[in-house]
């Protein structure tokens, strides 16, 4: 298995499957592809592969077989939720880890079982995935603490929010790190402030995970994070797993929403005993598989180290936010201090003057095979802010969607570093952009109305990747 052994010396780039896979160009030339959309998804750890290729001549059910192969797949089930813990900073004594298919399964199973009543508020803020906003939304009140226009969270009016509840709000619901501008929300600041005003704290980590160490602290401390959630496949593990961690206690005085198989100690045709969590919230067969892919990569960043994939990313971004102001026509969006790179994320976003941001990162992926991200990023009432987007344009702008008609809806462009990006990488981004500013480019761009998608003129996605077969 391929194990970093120190930090300076470890190639991050080969550890990771396909970082330079050779692409088609609109012109038929091949490039390596440049993934800077690691915000999205990251690609796989070989470490990962490995782990998977290992367990799975002994891969078996969980939790209910007799045989050794499902001794053994119990067994390594549950070494996962041991890494996760201990990854995250959990209270070994009284937290536990439910696996889930991503943060969004997370995040909506704890609104769902949360047990608020009625008049309860939960604060969030303005600048959430909606995956963190949505599933309080469906449940009970929900307050959002404003934005500053560099995208910071404005923390006077957090407190305020928090103040002003009088101890409605029950649960504060913030994200880790932003997943359009990088910025780190002082989560322990919050939580702090949080339980002096009675609530508890839930942080969405899916972006911070991967590039920060997460500790979560003992149950029952100011500063801990009571519950997080988080995905696999934006730590290098893409095998659909993801998980809630929160204290064993608090699940086991709740009702499983989902119900069925594994969640249960006895049933009788008019009474059912719940097990304990966090069986009670895995109903059904578990994805083990991407428990143990999940668990690799957190035991692989960690023998590497969290402090050295940080300090890596701030000089990526550090050199990216330098870089960029000198491509003519770039406009960067939040925090655009490169001598502030280590206190956020190297998630970046831009618009280029004169170009719509589908127009710029098709060209970036049709004529220099580099992969970004653009739009709303699943964070709407974000991007309205920092674009300052007005509540007329954006009546215009709805009234354009239910007509069915997306072509160039208010958005950005992403770039979002991995671990193993590289200052060449920063390079080669920004010879693109400056040759797209330019005007260097050859194919003409026409948006599809219905999708808000960009495309050169004649290229019919379909068939273009109907020549592909991969199973
Ligand atoms: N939420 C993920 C993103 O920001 C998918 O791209």
């Amino acid at each position: 298995m391929t194990q970093p052994n120190s930090a300076s010396t470890f190639d991050f780039r080969q550890a990771v499957i396909g970082a330079d896979q050779p692409v088609t160009l609109l012109d038929g030339s091949s490039v390596p592809y440049l993934n800077l959309d690691n915000a999205a998804s990251t690609p796989a750890l070989r470490a990962v592969k490995d782990a998977l290729d290992a367990a799975l001549p002994w891969y078996s059910s969980v939790h209910r077989g007799s045989g050794f192969k499902s001794l053994l797949s119990t067994e390594l089930y549950e070494q996962a939720r041991r890494i996760v813990l201990d990854f995250v900073g959990a209270d070994p004594a009284g937290d536990c880890v439910m696996f889930s298919k991503n943060t969004t399964e997370a995040i909506n199973h704890l609104a769902r079982i949360y047990p608020f009543r009625p008049g309860d508020q939960v604060l969030t803020t303005g600048l959430e995935h909606h995956s963190n906003d949505l599933p309080w939304r469906a449940r009970t009140e929900v307050l959002h603490a404003a934005v500053l226009a560099n995208g910071a969270l404005d923390l006077d009016d957090f407190e305020a929010k928090l103040a002003g509840s009088a101890g409605r709000v029950k649960l504060v619901a913030v994200s880790g790190a932003s997943n359009v501008t990088g910025y780190l929300p002082p989560i322990h600041d919050l939580a702090e402030l949080a339980h002096r005003h009675g609530a508890r704290i839930m942080v969405d980590c899916a972006q911070l995970l991967p590039h920060r160490q997460i500790c979560m602290g003992p149950i029952d401390t100011p500063r801990r994070l009571d519950f997080i959630a988080f995905s696999a496949h934006k730590v290098y593990a893409p095998f659909g797993s993801g998980g809630l961690v929160g204290p064993a206690a608090f699940f086991d005085q709740l009702e499983p929403d989902d119900r069925g198989g594994g969640t249960v100690e006895m049933v009788t045709l008019s009474e059912v005993t719940w097990t304990g969590a966090p069986e009670r919230d895995e109903a059904g067969s578990p994805n083990v598989l991407g428990a143990l892919a999940l668990a690799a990569a957190l035991r692989f960043l960690g023998e590497f180290g969290m402090d050295a994939v940080a300090a890596h990313e701030a000089e990526l971004t550090a050199y990216a936010l330098r870089r960029l102001p000198r491509v003519p026509g770039l406009h960067l969006y939040g925090l655009t201090d490169p001598d502030s790179a280590a206190q956020r994320l190297g998630v970046i976003p831009f618009t280029m003057s004169g170009l719509a941001h589908g127009q710029v990162a098709a060209v970036l992926g049709f004529e220099a095979g580099i992969g970004v991200r653009d739009g709303c990023f699943c964070a709407h009432p974000y991007i309205l802010r920092l674009l300052g987007v007005t509540n007329e344009e954006y009546q215009a702008y709805h009234q354009r969607v239910l007509n069915h008609n997306r072509a160039d809806l208010p958005g950005l462009v992403r770039m979002s570093f991995g671990c193993y990006n590289t200052l060449a990488d920063v390079d080669r981004f920004a010879a693109a952009l400056e040759a797209i500013a330019a005007g260097d480019f050859h194919g003409d761009y026409i948006v599809h109305p219905r999708s808000g998608s960009y495309y050169p003129r004649g290229f019919d996605p379909s068939a273009a990747l109907a020549q592909f077969s991969l199973i």
